[in-house]
């Protein structure tokens, strides 16, 4: 009898030292070989309050401060980052393994990082791309960054709510 394989979703974040090295194309490349379906994507400008929730985790580090300067990309004069998702069979598995480790000396040299990451002078890891750790943290991290609807797959449940008076910007 067939197995039965179970479509995963997964965050991406192309930080700012990819978007300023000109790494997008590479990247987005690179995952393509994981023959994964992009089921959203999009630019975001990184809040301090945005970052220091998807890194919370890692508030007693002592890289922390710096880490939350990293990825809105005051170190790099780039006030942005690119999120995706992808999703497929084993999309965490198949994504960290084209990601290499999360220390870049210790990526393999033909990985993501192992290619164009570093570690600073200051020991933080500038590591071009984010990709969750495991299911868990993806839904955490997917519902951080991205509003159902901006999703093209149902991906976990969802609810209308009707909000009153709220101030939206939409075309003059
Ligand atoms: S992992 O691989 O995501 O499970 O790693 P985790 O330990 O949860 O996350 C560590 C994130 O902090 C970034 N970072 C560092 N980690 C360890 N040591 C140093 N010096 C350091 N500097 C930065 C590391 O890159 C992880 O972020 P992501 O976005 O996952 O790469």
């Amino acid at each position: 009898m067939k197995e039965e394989h179970k479509n995963q979703a997964t965050l991406i974040l192309i930080k700012p030292d990819g978007l300023k090295k000109s790494l997008t194309g590479n990247i987005l490349t690179r995952l393509s070989e994981t023959k994964l379906e992009i089921i959203a994507a999009k630019m975001v400008r990184v809040t301090k309050e945005m970052a220091e929730e998807h890194y919370r985790h890692l508030k007693d580090q002592p890289f922390f401060n710096d880490l939350i300067r990293y990825l809105q990309g005051e170190l790099h004069q780039r006030k942005k980052v690119m999120a995706l998702i992808y999703w497929g069979e084993d999309a965490i598995k198949k994504c960290r393994s084209l990601a290499g480790a999360t220390n870049p000396e210790e990526a393999e040299s033909t990985s993501i990082r192992g290619s164009y990451g570093r570690i600073t002078t200051s020991g933080l890891y500038e590591n071009v791309i984010h990709v969750s750790s495991d299911p868990l943290e993806a839904e955490r991290e997917i519902k951080l960054w991205f509003k159902p609807l901006e999703i093209i797959v149902d991906l976990y449940p969802k609810k209308k709510i009707t909000v009153k008076e709220k101030e939206e910007t939409v075309w003059a």
